[in-house]
């Protein structure tokens, strides 16, 4: 079996969790393995790693791709929003550390046939668990204009949202909007070339945005980071790569809530909720990859890391 999946900014990745080699450690999100696998073999036989993927293509490459470390390793079918529920079956009280590297396998986009890039004739479905949800062609063809409309701007920040969306209508009351492919010719008509955003294709936001709505993206995200610090021992580390401005923001936002611990209006003058600081960032900024690291992993390019310690 093939791992095509490159992961990012490994050593990083590793260093910021900190492992201890008897610790219990989740990669909420393990794809094909690539950073679980670092993190797994940092673990003496004590130690524990949980791997979650809602992808059931990624758990059973991931079980391939691990099998050699034996009960070191447990992969699980799950939303890693979910990872209470799972802690609690385990009996698990919190565990040592926490990876998220959010957004799309180099598999699921290349390899699943399930519609996630715009250069292929697939059929527009791209759900991360195909059990779950509906399609991105449901989306497309029985949406109102001007939700599909919303939902471009809001996830995708496409400035062409209300053209891109007229055009959508217009295109499915012919024939309804079946492939990724004419998907994307139909984005590409919509936006002339001169406003195509430097060498990104015209249909890259369109795409992110439908694919954001339909696995709910961001309200895993938001329902994790609401809940995380419950997961989380003292002296535990939370590590999360994101891809673009729209989680990275929600990610910085939490940290800085976390860091900040007091919840009180800023004009109070002393402070009444009595909340303390959760987490500690490990750095100010979140840290992107080099130069060189992007030239060998273009899906590098638009990564943030960012890492905090629990306090
Ligand atoms: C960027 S890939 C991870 C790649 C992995 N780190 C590697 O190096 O092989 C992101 C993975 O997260 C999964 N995913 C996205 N949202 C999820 C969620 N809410 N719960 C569990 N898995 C999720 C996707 O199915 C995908 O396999």
């Amino acid at each position: 079996m093939e791992f095509p999946h490159e992961p990012v900014l490994v050593e990083e990745v590793v260093r910021d969790l900190l492992i201890r080699p008897d610790g219990l450690y989740v990669d909420g999100t393990c794809g094909s393995g690539g950073h679980s696998l670092p993190v797994a073999e940092a673990l003496s036989k004590e130690g524990r790693l949980i791997c979650l993927d809602r992808d059931p293509e990624a758990v059973r490459r991931c079980r391939v791709r691990l099998s050699f470390l034996g009960e070191r390793v447990a992969v699980h079918r799950a939303n890693y929003a979910d990872l209470g529920i799972l802690l609690e079956e385990r009996g698990s009280g919190g565990v040592d550390g926490i990876l998220l590297d959010l957004g799309l396998s180099t598999y699921q986009l290349d390899q699943s046939g399930r519609g996630f890039s715009f250069q292929r004739s697939e059929p527009l479905d791209m759900r991360m668990d195909p059990e779950s949800g509906v399609p991105a062609a449901h989306l497309v063809n029985t949406l109102p204009e001007r939700e599909l409309e919303r939902i471009l701007k809001k996830y995708g920040e496409e400035r062409k949202a209300r053209a891109i969306a007229r055009a959508i209508v217009r295109a499915r009351s012919d024939e309804e909007i079946m492939t990724a492919s004419r998907l994307a010719s139909l984005v590409r008509s919509v936006v002339p070339r001169a406003h195509w955003p430097g060498a990104k294709d015209p249909a890259t936001r369109t795409f992110q945005a439908l694919r954001i709505a339909v696995n709910r993206e961001l309200e895993n995200l938001g329902l994790f980071l609401d809940k995380v610090p419950e997961w989380i021992h003292r002296g535990g580390r939370l590590v999360i790569l994101s891809y673009h401005s729209l989680e990275d923001r929600m990610v910085k936002q939490a940290f800085r809530a976390w860091e900040k611990g007091c919840t009180c209006p800023p004009d109070f003058p002393v402070c009444t909720c009595g909340k303390s600081p959760l987490f500690r960032p490990i750095r100010r900024d979140g840290l992107k990859p080099t130069e060189r690291e992007i030239a060998e992993n273009p899906r590098a390019r638009s990564a943030v890391l960012r890492s905090a310690e629990r306090i």
